[in-house]
């Protein structure tokens, strides 16, 4: 297969992030994707439905004209958020996800939630509105090694969260492990995944090659080269419980490279090239539709999109960076051939 055409695909993980930086990275998203559903975790987070909807005002602001697309807003779950918040954002139409970010885990994180327990009440109000509850599974315990956060996530967190609300609808998001794959592979109905083309693509080593590699780092972190076989597997079978789920995250170039660098991998540009290489190397080309145009959509109970996408087994070589304001942005496979090109216009 030279040329594969795809309905018109969604992200049901990105980063857009606020201000010049969002007007630097939503062109690369609009171009690829319909919608996206877009993370909470700015600075302060996005708690409320009207910060919701005034930052979806802004992203719709700063799409360049001629491109269609739709921000699919999210709530970032504090032990604060009301129950009554949840009526309201079922209400409000534009709020299709509540994201659980374990206090300290990432990103913009510290207002996330520390004891589980104090937020029942709210989750209990999403799944009797039927919201989606969009979990960061890492556990944050300092005394857990990095590479075993998401699987002791599994047994102390997710496991007891996903029966104590049964009806609750729950996106374990950015999967990286085995166990991981397991645990949604055989879980009660209602429970999904998202996958990044950099857990499907690269290992740990990536990490190490020919030196510390900061935009190769992102959480949960990479892991060994068997962990991203069995992800691959996973949606190479054709699984409708795993979609695509970029975690596309932009840092300015400073922020990752300096002392304590951010985790954070910037894919938007290449996305779905990326994920086209990920499914070819598997022999699956024929399951990338699926995967990125309908079996997160019908998670989210949204209509799949209208129109198209072309991609040709062609290479072309992502710059060393882009420009961001008088900064840079770093992407993925900087400087290094992606293998799939998207037909159309050039970014
Ligand atoms: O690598 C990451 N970057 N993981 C996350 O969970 C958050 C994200 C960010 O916002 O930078
Ligand atoms: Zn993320």
């Amino acid at each position: 297969m030279h040329e594969i055409t795809i309905t018109r695909p969604d992200d049901w993980h990105l980063h857009l992030r606020d201000g010049p930086l969002l007007e630097t990275v939503l062109p690369f998203t609009a171009r690829r994707f319909a919608r996206a559903i877009v993370m909470p975790n700015l600075d302060p987070p996005i708690t409320t439905v009207a910060q919701a909807q005034a930052y979806r005002d802004r992203i719709r602001a700063a799409l360049p004209a001629g491109l269609e697309f739709e921000p699919l807003m999210t709530l970032f779950l504090s032990e604060a958020t009301p129950p009554a918040e949840i009526r309201l954002a079922r209400e409000s139409g534009i709020v299709q996800g509540v994201k659980l970010y374990p206090a300290g885990a990432t990103t913009h994180s510290g207002g996330g939630v520390k004891q589980l327990e104090n937020a029942f009440a709210t989750l209990g109000a999403l799944e009797k509105h039927d919201l989606p509850l969009l979990v960061h599974g890492e556990v944050t315990d300092p005394e857990v090694d990095i590479f075993d956060r998401e699987a002791r996530f599994i047994d102390r967190v997710l496991e007891p969260l996903a029966e104590r609300f049964p009806a609750l609808r729950i996106v374990f998001e950015h999967v990286t492990t085995r166990e991981a794959v397991e645990f949604v592979q055989t879980a009660r109905a209602g429970i999904a995944a998202t996958v990044t083309p950099q857990h499907l693509l690269y290992d740990r080593n990536a990490l190490f090659r020919g030196g510390l590699r900061p935009h190769y780092y992102c959480l949960p972190v990479l892991k060994r080269a068997s962990h991203r076989s069995a992800l691959l597997e996973a949606v190479a079978a054709g699984s409708p419980r795993f979609f695509l789920g970029t975690d596309s995250a932009p840092h300015l170039r400073a922020a990752k490279e300096g002392d304590r660098g951010c985790a954070g991998i910037f894919s938007a540009h290449a996305a779905l090239e990326l994920y086209a290489e990920a499914f070819d190397s598997a022999g699956a080309l024929e399951r990338l539709d699926d995967f990125a145009s309908r079996f997160g959509a019908a998670f989210y109970r949204l209509p799949r999109n209208r129109g198209t996408v072309t991609l040709t087994r062609s290479e072309w070589t992502p710059p060393a960076h882009y420009p961001a304001g008088n900064s840079e942005l770093v992407p993925l496979r900087a400087c290094e051939p992606v293998r799939w090109s998207l037909k159309g216009p050039p970014d």
